[in-house]
């Protein structure tokens, strides 16, 4: 299950109209799903077409293609809604393994080779994603993500089975990821904080995704954050939800235009202010999951004061200052990790998260100085005169100061009814 509420509300701001100076008018709007007009609901979206893009030309141009063509070209399974209902044990909340703002996510079993549902226990885990009745929009996202995730294959790319798509029902079903999200394992409280050397080799699958996506594929992604990063039983990363996904510019072009989507905390500042996207906006969301890497707070934490709310702010100070950053260090790790790593580190995150878009690495590069940092063993502790002092970390660290409470135990997430929907044009 998800974040707090406030890490996660999603940025949807409505670009409704380009002025002369190429500035969108943003204006943020919340269409409820009984305002949806009913020509735009779930079951009369056969006009919607999304890009697609072949498997092993991954960076061909896209073409235009309709909802018809999307579901019958790709090689998906299309199950039934009763197929599902039986593989989740009817959806039984003890099935509940996740919560986002489209829907609930449930554990489920299938066989292996027909796809049938089979006996909890046996057979294939699956991940059925249950798309809550959201109107037009949430039939877009689920329609762009079988577009993308039917034809993109990627070792860190999370596998889509299948789909279920009945009347107004939108169902996902995925392989089922047993480590869960990256959310999940840093901010809340479990056994084992991750340990260092598991954070460089989880941001480097990350990468590897991302990379894929945006280098190789000319795709945007949008929607970088640790809850869409899930792990395999060895912490391998794979990226999961592609409803946001987009096609990057071609040609010449530096960006798209289009409306406002992501996740506050972690979209990036230009594309918030004007609508233009690049896959730089990307590269800025990952350098914010970098700081929720080195620091094990949330990008966005409405639970603190000032400055700390904001995880980008409040650490920007303390990057490039190797004798300053074990301040902002997340205490769980009690000071084992690399201090050569975790200036490395910093310094990389502080370049993903400038604000010159044009200055900021390619997320390949990225992954270049990741894999460097993780050969030369600074991803692995150093000896002990190249860590940093627990008892250092515990005086002087900003987090124990009384006017920033520790992290919550756990901070439920609602619904998410702050999800702002608008129809996109
Ligand atoms: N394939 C999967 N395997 C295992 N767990 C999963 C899988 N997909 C999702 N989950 C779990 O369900 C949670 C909710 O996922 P979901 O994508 O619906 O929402 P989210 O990413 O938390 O938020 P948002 O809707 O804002 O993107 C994830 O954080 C993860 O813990
Ligand atoms: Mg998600």
């Amino acid at each position: 299950m998800g974040n707090c509420l406030n890490s996660s509300t999603r940025v949807d701001n409505s670009l409704s109209t380009q002025n002369s100076s190429g500035r969108s008018n943003v204006a943020t709007s919340k269409t409820s799903f009984s305002s949806v007009p009913s020509t735009l609901t779930c079951s009369t979206s056969s006009n919607f077409s999304a890009p697609s893009y072949s498997e092993k030309t991954a960076s061909t141009l896209p073409t235009p293609r309709t909802e018809g063509e999307i579901l019958s070209s790709s090689n998906l399974k299309a199950f039934t809604f009763s197929d599902l209902r039986n593989a989740t044990r009817n959806f039984r909340p003890d099935s509940l393994i996740g919560e986002g703002g489209f829907g609930y996510v449930y554990k489920g079993w299938i066989d292996e080779q027909t796809f049938a549902p089979s006996r909890p226990g046996s057979g294939l885990v699956v991940a059925v994603k249950k798309l809550k009745p959201e109107g037009f929009q949430g039939h877009k996202e689920w329609l762009t993500e079988v577009n993308y995730l039917g034809q993109l294959h990627h070792p860190n790319l999370v596998k889509l089975i299948g789909y279920c798509s009945e009347g107004d029902t939108r169902l996902l079903v995925y392989e089922f990821m047993p480590k869960g999200s990256l959310e999940n394992h840093l901010f809340r409280r479990g056994p084992e904080p991750l340990p260092w050397a598991t954070r460089i080799k989880v941001a480097i699958g990350a990468a590897k995704g991302l990379s894929f996506l945006n280098d190789e594929s000319q795709i945007i992604y949008r929607d970088v954050k640790a809850s869409n990063i899930l792990l395999d039983p060895d912490f391998n990363a794979k990226l999961s939800d592609f409803g946001l996904a987009k096609d990057g510019p071609t040609g010449d072009r530096t960006h798209v235009s289009t409306r406002v989507m992501g996740t506050h905390g972690y979209a990036a500042p230009e594309y918030i202010a004007t609508g233009r996207l690049s896959a730089k906006a990307d590269v800025y969301s990952f350098g914010v999951v970098l700081l929720e890497l080195l620091t094990g707070r949330r990008a966005l934490d409405k639970t603190k004061v000032g400055t700390e709310q904001n995880l980008v702010e409040w650490a920007k100070p303390y990057l490039g200052d190797k004798r300053k950053l074990y301040r902002i260090m997340d205490t769980r790790l009690e000071g084992k990790y690399s201090k050569k790593g975790a200036h490395e580190l910093g310094i990389l995150a502080q370049q993903c998260i400038g604000n010159d878009a044009k200055l900021r690495p390619r997320m390949s590069d990225v992954l270049a100085a990741l894999e460097k940092l993780q050969d030369s063993k600074s991803s692995t502790l150093q000896p002990q005169d190249d860590q940093v002092r627990t008892s250092s970390i515990a005086r002087r660290s900003p987090m124990r100061n009384p006017r920033s409470p520790l992290r919550p135990a756990s901070c439920r997430r609602s619904p998410l009814p702050s999800y702002q929907r608008s129809h996109e044009h």
